[in-house]
């Protein structure tokens, strides 16, 4: 087996997942309040609410459809009653229709990005490394579904063969970088412009797609904290007094030292 085939079908993907998780924590460590979308819906929002729901709606889907296809083994599907021609066209006409929403969501909010001066002038360098990206990902994924599936005759590429016991391989460690030699160049291409997206993933806007308000439905509604009694030394503006909850702090407060 030759080097290419082994740096892409065995290295590159782990080193893609480690660049995500060492990102999210960094990220969670360094940049709490910088998780965030970065909004721009103040300065255009009518576009804004068209393209952004079909794209997000569209990326359900697709999500979806890649859980069924890459994670559920052919047999199960069998053992079911679900025959292969029969997921072939569940996989691939909402598959379709998913990726066109997806599509035609993302090059409008692309679009708006760029004509709409206040939107750009707040396009940071790390949103346009993203969308070259997502937009990599997302159009090899439909190159690949369109002319494998679509226009490949009345079967298709059957990646259920080889992409998907592939990468549920390659996530348990066991490596077989041989299974992916022959796979059609489209899903060669699009498998590593998913992983190059996952990789750069934190370091983006994406993040905030981890940041559903899960903490929401337990928290108090308002947030309450009691005065220190030992903090005695409050100066006027009280908002502007640095967080005591270290003991060295507090300790210090204890002995009042005016304009410190
Ligand atoms: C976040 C990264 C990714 C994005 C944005 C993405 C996007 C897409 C899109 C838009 C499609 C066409 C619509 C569809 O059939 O669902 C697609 C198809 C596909 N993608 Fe991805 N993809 C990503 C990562 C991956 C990875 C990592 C793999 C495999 C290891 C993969 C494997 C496939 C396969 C096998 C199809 C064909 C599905 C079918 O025709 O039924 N994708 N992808």
């Amino acid at each position: 087996m030759d080097y290419f085939t082994n740096f892409f079908w065995g290295a590159f993907p782990w080193l893609a997942i480690a660049a995500f998780f060492v990102g999210i924590f960094w990220r969670w460590r360094t940049d709490q309040f910088g998780w965030t979308t970065h909004s721009s819906q103040i300065y255009e929002s009518r576009l804004l609410r068209l393209s952004s729901p079909l794209f997000h709606w569209g990326m359900v889907f697709v999500i979806i459809g890649h859980l069924m296809g890459l994670a559920i083994p052919k047999d199960w599907t069998r053992a079911v009653g679900i025959s292969d021609p029969a997921y072939h066209l569940i996989a691939t006409i909402p598959g379709t229709i998913a990726a066109a929403a997806v599509v035609l969501g993302f090059a409008g909010l692309l679009y708006r990005r760029i004509v709409n001066k206040s939107v750009f002038l707040s396009t940071s360098r790390s949103d346009k490394v993203m969308y070259v990206f997502l937009g990599a990902a997302i159009l090899s994924g439909t190159i690949a579904t369109v002319s494998t599936q679509v226009f490949g005759g009345p079967h298709g590429y059957d990646y259920r063969e080889t992409i998907s016991p592939w990468l549920r391989d390659l996530l348990v460690f066991n490596l077989h970088p041989e299974t992916m030699a022959d796979v059609p160049w489209q899903f060669k291409v699009h498998v590593l412009a998913g992983f190059t997206i996952i990789a750069v993933w934190p370091y983006t806007r994406l993040v905030h797609a981890f940041s559903a308000p899960v903490g929401y439905v337990t928290r108090p509604y308002v947030v309450y904290r009691s005065r220190d009694q030992r903090a005695t030394d409050m100066r006027s503006h009280t908002a502007w007094e640095p967080v005591r909850n270290h003991r060295s702090q507090l300790d210090k407060s204890e002995t009042p030292s005016h304009g410190a």
